[in-house]
Formats: C-alpha cells, sequence, structure tokens
C-alpha cells in the first residue's frame, strides 16, 4: 500500500501537496473541496503588518504609520481599526471548518509586531505559522549580514513566544543561502520554505511601464529550488520545503528526490483547477508502483548532496563540468553561417 504521508515542519500530514498562502485560501469552501483530492495543508495568506493596522494604506497614512511604529510603547492601541480582526476570524473559521492543518502567514516591519501578531494568530488554532520573509531586500543602507542576523533574531523571538512550530518563507536571494540555512536552523526554525518566484515587476515595454500585477507561474521552474534543496539536504533539523513552479506530479518527485518534506503550489490549481491535484497525486503513486516504493522517506534525498555520487555535481567541478561541456548546445541548435571555417 503505497503512502504519500509526510512531515511538514514536523506536522504529520497525509500527502506532500501544501496549498501556499494565496486567495485560494480565502474560500474554505474551496478548500474542503480541495482535501479529498490530496491536499496535506494549506498556507493562510500572509497577514502583513501594514494591511493589519492601515485599511486604506494611501501613503500619507502610511507615513503617519511609520512615524507611529516608533513610539513602540504605543504601539498596540492603535491595532484595532485595521483589517486584524476579520483576518483572524477568517483564520479560525478556517481552522474550524478544515481536517487538515492551517498554517498562518506573517510580514512584518517591527520587531514587537512579529510577536504580537504571531501569538495573536497561534491563537485562532493554527498548527504552525510561516514567517514570510520572502520579499527581496534590496537597500543601500545596510550589509546582508545585518538582514539576515534580523531574520534570526525574529525566529528565536516569535519562537519563545509560541508553542506551535515556526517556518521560514526563503526568497532566492541572499548572498550565501547554505550559511544563512545553517544559522537560521540553529536559531530553531521547524521548517524552511525555498520559494523561487519571487514576485518581481516586469515592462510593459509599448507603454514603458514597469507591471506590478499578481501573475500564475507559467514557465518550469521548480529547477530554481530543488537544487538548493539538494545541496542542503540531510543537514538541517528544520524540514525542507520547495514552493514555485510545481506543475505536475513529477515536479513533486523532484523536490521530493533532492531531500523536500513537501512542496507549495498555487499557480497549478488556479491554471488546472481542484480535480488536477488527483491526477498529480496518480502519477506519484504510478511512479512510486514502478520503482516499488512503498513511503515518500524510501527515496527522499535520494538525489541529495548526501548521496555521495551525486556531489560532484553540487559543487565547482559540477559547475566546470558543465561549462566545458556547453559545445552540446551548439550541436543541439546549430546556426548556419555564410563563412567557410578558415
Ligand atoms: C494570487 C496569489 C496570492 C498569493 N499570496 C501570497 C501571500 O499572501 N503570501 C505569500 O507568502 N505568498 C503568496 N503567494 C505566493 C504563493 O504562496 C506561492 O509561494 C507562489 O505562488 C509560488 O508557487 P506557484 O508557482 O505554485 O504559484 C501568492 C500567489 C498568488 C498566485
Amino acid at each position: 500500500m503505497i503512502s504519500l504521508s509526510t512531515k511538514y515542519m514536523g506536522i504529520p500530514i497525509e500527502s506532500p501537496l501544501v496549498i501556499g498562502a494565496s486567495n485560494l485560501s480565502l474560500s474554505p469552501n474551496l478548500i474542503m473541496d480541495a482535501v479529498p483530492y490530496g491536499i496535506g495543508a494549506v498556507i493562510y495568506p500572509t497577514l502583513f503588518e501594514e494591511v493589519a493596522q492601515i485599511k486604506d494604506s494611501t501613503e500619507v497614512q502610511q507615513r503617519k504609520f511609520e512615524k507611529k511604529q516608533h513610539e513602540k510603547r504605543n504601539m498596540f492601541p492603535f491595532v484595532r481599526h485595521g483589517d486584524l480582526y476579520a483576518h483572524l476570524a477568517n483564520v479560525r473559521d478556517l481552522v474550524r471548518r478544515l481536517d487538515i492543518p492551517v498554517i498562518g502567514s506573517l510580514n512584518c516591519v517591527h520587531m514587537d509586531s512579529w510577536e504580537y501578531y504571531a501569538k495573536a494568530l497561534e491563537e485562532q488554532g493554527v498548527k504552525g505559522l510561516e514567517l514570510n520573509f520572502s520579499m527581496p531586500n534590496l537597500s543601500w543602507s545596510y550589509s546582508s549580514r545585518h538582514k539576515e542576523q534580523e531574520q534570526y533574531r525574529i525566529v528565536e523571538r516569535v519562537k519563545n513566544v509560541v508553542s506551535i512550530p515556526v517556518s521560514v518563507k526563503l526568497s532566492p536571494f541572499y548572498t550565501n543561502l547554505l550559511h544563512h540555512v545553517k544559522c537560521l536552523d540553529r536559531s530553531g526554525v521547524d521548517g524552511m520554505v525555498f520559494f523561487g518566484n519571487p514576485m518581481l515587476p516586469d515592462i510593459d515595454t509599448q507603454n514603458e511601464q514597469l507591471l506590478c500585477d499578481l501573475e500564475v507561474t507559467t514557465e518550469a521552474i521548480s529547477h530554481r529550488v530543488f537544487p538548493f534543496i539538494g545541496k542542503i539536504y540531510p543537514n538541517t533539523v528544520a524540514g525542507l520545503i520547495g514552493a514555485g513552479g510545481v506543475r505536475n506530479g513529477y515536479d513533486v518527485l523532484k523536490m521530493i528526490l533532492s531531500g523536500a518534506d513537501a512542496v507549495q503550489m498555487v499557480s497549478t490549481i488556479y491554471r488546472h483547477k481542484l480535480e488536477y491535484i488527483a491526477q498529480m497525486i496518480g502519477e506519484i503513486k504510478e511512479w512510486m508502483f514502478q520503482k516499488d516504493y512503498d513511503k515518500l522517506e524510501d527515496f527522499k534525498g535520494a538525489l541529495s548532496f548526501e548521496n555521495r555520487q551525486n556531489r560532484p555535481l553540487y559543487s565547482r567541478k559540477g559547475y566546470v563540468d558543465i561549462m566545458v561541456h556547453s559545445t552540446t548546445v551548439s550541436k543541439k541548435y546549430p546556426i548556419s553561417t555564410s563563412h567557410t571555417e578558415g
């Protein structure tokens, strides 16, 4: 009997397919419909500090908000006029209606707020928290080290005030992701979500405008994630989770072969609807049947750095080999020229 049960930041779940934070989970009915197709858990959309505190976030209000935030002692009395209560009530409702774990997601500006809202989400019955660090952090005024240390402090402080597991959702933009992962792991985080598709603007060349609309992932981009997971596994206590560009059962398998416990997905569900989840589960099970695997643990991390055979591919040697053999590309895509080779 093939089992797809796994752990998500230590929480037992029945399937490695997890619905990532998105508008999908704003509809409890939709998620309830998705569960029988094979969803293991769901992340509720991120509670952003700004949204929690200010409903109409115009620039003027935003400036006032920033000023207020610096008066830390007076901060929380202002919470009442935001969208916070609606968000928390929706989270509680989803938790109440689902049998699968609901995870809360959080993104704050100030240290006190991370603790405060983490506690508020825990009180709604979420089984775990995702600290959403996936926003690219670019600044002229501080070093990457400064930002990374801030993230360890956030994890430690949140872990101090909640008793549920805590994960972090990371962007691919770190100077040295492995070192950061090692320090995050030491700070006690229970799960790490590697997100390969951070929301960056596009450019409309016709109108010479930046486009900031959120779009679903259409490209095959899971390879932006699983090589990192493969390099990291099994060197963390925290469970590893892949997110971004999971389009079918085989993309899920690639993540697990690299060492992931589970994957998050959103776009594929928007594009192919809920029934498609069952097809993905079918693809995973069929592959496992063909390979004679009974459970995910049988092959989790088989293609990671842990396996000695794979090490060259995860190292400088692998990079150099790829570059040296890049003539295969010219052979595959020949371009004819009018000149004769001399
Ligand atoms: C409509 C939509 C809303 C999203 N909202 C959030 C959010 O609130 N917080 C967050 O961390 N990620 C959010 N995401 C990103 C997803 O959680 C997920 O990481 C991302 O879509 C990559 O996976 P995919 O390629 O399967 O879509 C959102 C994505 C979409 C498409």
